[in-house]
Formats: C-alpha cells, structure tokens, sequence
C-alpha cells in the first residue's frame, strides 16, 4: 500500500505521504502493536508528542519494524509548558531519547497559547534543533494566520505544516485557503470526527453507498482531495487497512461540495479555539 501513497513536498524540500497515521491513545504494549501494525499495512508518517507520552511506544515499533528508518517520516511536538528557548532544547533532546532516534522528520509546536505568549521564543528553539539536525522539518500545530505570521516577521523562517483541526463538522476553510496562500501544508487532526456521530451522517452515508466505501473513507478521501494531510488514528489493523484505502476512487465535485455543508460554526469537538484554548 505505501508504493500507492501520493507524496507531498514541503515548502523546505521534504517529501512526506499524503496520509499519516494518528498515535494518541496507543501506548505501552499494545501501542506498540497496534503502530507496528500500522507500518505493516502501509502507514509512513507517524504522529506522536511528547504529550501523549508514547514517544517510546513509536520508536519501540519503529525499532521493530523492517521498514528502514528513511523511508518512515516520524513526528512529535513540543508542549506549552517547555516554550522558553532553555527548556524547550531539552524537550526535543528528551523527545529523541525516549523514543531512541537519532533525529525526527518534523517536530511541531504543539499550541501556540497567545496567552503564556512564549511561542517566538518556541520557535527559535525548533529552528535551532533543525540546524543542529535533531528535525528535519519545524512546523506548528493550532496557529491561527496571526500566529504564524508573527513567526516569520520575527525570525523569517516559515513552518512547512500547520496541523489543526479539521473534519466535516469543522472544515477550516479560510484557514486552508491562507495556508495554500502561504504555502503552507495542512495536516488534519481528528480527521474523523474522533468517529463521534459523523459516520450515522446521512449525506456521508449517501456517498459512501454510491461508491461502495465505508463512511470513514469518504471522509478521510474527502480530506486528501482538500490538499490536506489526515492522520487517522485506530487500534485496529482492519480499521487501519480501511482507512488506508482511498486511493481507488474520486468524490466529484458535487459530492464534495456536499461534505463541505456540513460544517458548523460549533463544529470543534471540545470547543477548543487555539485563540484563547491553552494547553500545558
Ligand atoms: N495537534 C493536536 O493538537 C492534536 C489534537 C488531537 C489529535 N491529534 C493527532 O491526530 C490524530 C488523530 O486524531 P484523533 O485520534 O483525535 O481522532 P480520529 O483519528 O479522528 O478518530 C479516532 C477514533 O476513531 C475510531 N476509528 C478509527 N477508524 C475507524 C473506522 N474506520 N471506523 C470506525 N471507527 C474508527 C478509533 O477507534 P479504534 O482505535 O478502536 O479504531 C478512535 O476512537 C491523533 O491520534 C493525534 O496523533 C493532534
């Protein structure tokens, strides 16, 4: 399956795959299973952080799997509470160790918390790791344009993805419209609504039986088509093969104005605005 995956390139030169698999919630043993099967059937970029505290779990299947290192593309994230340049360095540093790599692919500020305000300062400390080559690509998650606009005035170095929010029920699309602006890569998350009342969705149950695919992979082809990146998270090898499999066939035009509908302004799951949610 992973020869079938589109690639993407990245505003600095690096090459991901157009879908990446979701890590939250998968840890210890069975993590470690359920990633390394995820490798199995196809999935190339992986997405963990240093909150989830699965790093280790991520790099033990990493360590497992025979796919070698260069062709996976392996991504964590700095937590609010490590923004200051002195603890932020460490965190990337301990970020590797817990998951025994040498480097990561992309490294993500994981909020930018406008209100601690300490995320220039985050910035630098990525910017500084990628010199060091401890990442290979700095990006950001939950920036709103503000945000990222202050970064590249402050330091002139622009993230290569912003991974927000997005589904059906919240489809972010003037945030996606200044991202291709800026050329900028949006990566989803939660892509799948978490699989919170959006599979039972009549309009997405009608595309799926029209195409003879299940509701989840309307939706995450929904999202390739979109020209952004979902990572899908699932225990399961079967769901995993699932969700995987979106490569066979095109929504029209039609259809995916009809997914497009289907946002809301209270669309969030947890109502988490990044314009004054923090996360620590
Ligand atoms: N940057 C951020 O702030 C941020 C925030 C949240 C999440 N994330 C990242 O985004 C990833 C994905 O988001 P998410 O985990 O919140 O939600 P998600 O991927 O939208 O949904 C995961 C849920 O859907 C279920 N599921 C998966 N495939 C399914 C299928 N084909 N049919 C039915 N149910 C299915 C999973 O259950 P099973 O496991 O039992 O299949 C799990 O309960 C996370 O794992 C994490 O890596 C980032």
């Amino acid at each position: 399956m992973s020869k079938q995956i589109p690639k993407i390139i990245l505003n600095d030169g690096l090459e991901v795959p157009a879908i990446g698999f979701g890590t939250y919630g998968l840890n210890g043993n069975a993590g470690v299973q359920a990633i390394q099967s995820a490798i199995d059937v196809g999935y190339r970029l992986l997405d963990t952080a240093y909150n989830y505290e699965n790093e280790g779990t991520v790099g033990k299947a990493v360590q497992r799997s025979t796919v070698p290192r260069e062709e996976l593309r392996i991504t964590s994230k700095l937590p609010g509470r490590y923004h200051e340049y002195d603890q932020a360095v460490p965190t990337i540093q301990e970020s590797l160790y817990r998951a025994n790599l040498d480097y990561y692919d992309l490294y993500l500020i994981h909020w930018p918390n406008p209100i601690q305000d300490n995320y220039v300062e985050a910035w630098q400390s990525l910017i500084q790791a990628q010199k060091w080559g401890l990442v290979r690509s700095i990006g950001v998650c939950n920036f709103l344009p503000e945000h990222i606009e202050r970064l590249e005035k402050e330091t002139g170095v622009k993230p290569s993805i912003n991974q927000i929010e997005l589904h059906p029920f919240f489809n972010q699309a003037d945030q996606r419209k200044w991202h291709a602006e800026n050329n900028i890569q949006t990566e989803s998350w939660s892509p799948i609504a978490r699989a919170n009342k959006i599979f039972d969705n009549e309009t997405i149950q009608k595309i799926a039986a029209q195409h003879d695919k299940t509701p989840s992979q309307v939706i995450i082809r929904w999202h390739h088509q979109l020209g952004s990146i979902p990572i899908p998270k699932s225990a399961s090898k079967e769901r995993q093969i699932e969700n995987i499999s979106i490569f066979d066939f095109t929504l029209d035009e039609a259809e995916m104005n009809a997914i497009n509908t289907l946002t809301r302004p209270d669309g969030r799951q947890k109502d988490q605005d990044p314009a004054v949610y923090e996360e620590f």
